[in-house]
């Protein structure tokens, strides 16, 4: 098969280990800077232009496209759909999984487990926004965050109404979120190709801190998961539209909450805490799954 990577850099590591088992498997692979692509997008018959040629006879694509460069990314994306490409995932589910809210409302929909999260645009709402949430302690995040940047612990009413008062002045978008105690600063991470979990690993925080982020400070290690917990995971995959997915879930008293439902995850830490071969695992399902000239259609809104 003709496969190419939509990446910005060859030299990451999961752009670098999907290219070697491609190649293993007797693939021809090629790596594509999203941001160096073009397109005449009103053409009847559509194309990506590359580095002066037209690119042509790929039967499927690999979307590793970074949260900063969402919006170009997906229209690239989109572009190779409209030619028939087989993508890893569809833009469309990774729009969906990009807006922190609209993921929250499809999952919830599918009645799977969430931190109680609300969230409100009026300034007059602040304290019904934490009355909503069973009260402090609570979480307040920003919906552009990552690597825990975003992640605020307010401990009591008092410090959650200062926090909210001052996101909202900065004219952030944020939502506020039960805080799951119980977690002790451990998140999962469940990576998900087709309707399996292939691999899972646990982050925990370092001691003091709350966010198991490992750009906080936080260590990874193999876990134990549950059939409740594998389950979560694969259906919060399908809701999204998304055939591999990382699946971020914090376990509660009452079962698995999720937190995130991740289009593009990582494989280093993944693949180093487990020593299972992700790369392959996801090669192999373009293989059985790309039919020439089928873009599957799925998904909700
Ligand atoms: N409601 C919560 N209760 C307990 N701990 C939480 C909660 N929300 C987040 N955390 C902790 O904070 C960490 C960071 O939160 P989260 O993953 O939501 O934000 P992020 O990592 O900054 O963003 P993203 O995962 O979207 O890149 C989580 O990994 C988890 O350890
Ligand atoms: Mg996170």
């Amino acid at each position: 098969m003709k496969i190419v990577i939509l990446s910005r850099n060859q030299n990451l590591y999961s752009t670098r280990r999907l290219v070697e088992e491609a190649k293993a498997l007797g693939h021809e692979i090629e790596v594509i800077d999203t941001l160096k692509c073009f397109m005449d997008i009103t053409s009847a018959k559509p194309a990506i232009l590359y580095q002066k040629r037209t690119l042509s006879d790929i039967d499927a694509i690999i979307p590793r496209i970074g949260a900063s460069i969402t919006f170009y990314g997906s229209a690239i994306l989109r572009q190779f759909e409209m030619m028939g490409v087989y993508p890893l995932n569809e833009s469309v589910a990774i729009g969906r999984s990009r807006d922190k809210l609209r993921s929250l409302q499809i999952l919830s929909r599918k009645g799977l487990g969430l931190p109680k999260t609300s969230f409100a645009h009026s300034t007059r709402m602040t304290k019904n926004l934490i009355k909503l949430v069973g009260g402090a302690p609570l979480v307040v995040k920003l919906l552009e965050g990552t690597q825990g940047k975003g992640v605020v612990l307010a401990e009591t009413n008092k410090a959650a109404e200062s926090v909210i008062d001052a996101f909202r002045e900065l004219h952030a978008d944020f939502l506020v979120q039960e805080f799951v105690k119980e977690a002790s600063g451990e998140d999962l991470r469940l990576f998900v190709i087709g309707e399996k979990v292939v691999a899972s690993m646990k982050r925990k925080a370092k001691s003091g801190e709350f966010r198991s982020n490992l750009h906080r400070g936080g260590v990874a290690e193999k876990v134990k998961i549950t059939k409740t917990e594998r389950a979560t995971a694969v259906k919060a995959a399908k809701a999204m539209g998304l055939s591999v997915a990382g699946v971020d879930l914090l376990r509660s008293s009452t079962g698995p909450k999720i937190m995130e439902v991740n289009s593009s995850p990582g494989l280093r830490g993944i693949e180093e805490v487990t020593g299972i071969n992700v790369a392959r695992l996801i090669i192999e399902y373009i293989e059985k799954n790309a039919k020439l000239g089928k873009v599957k259609t799925k998904g909700l809104g």
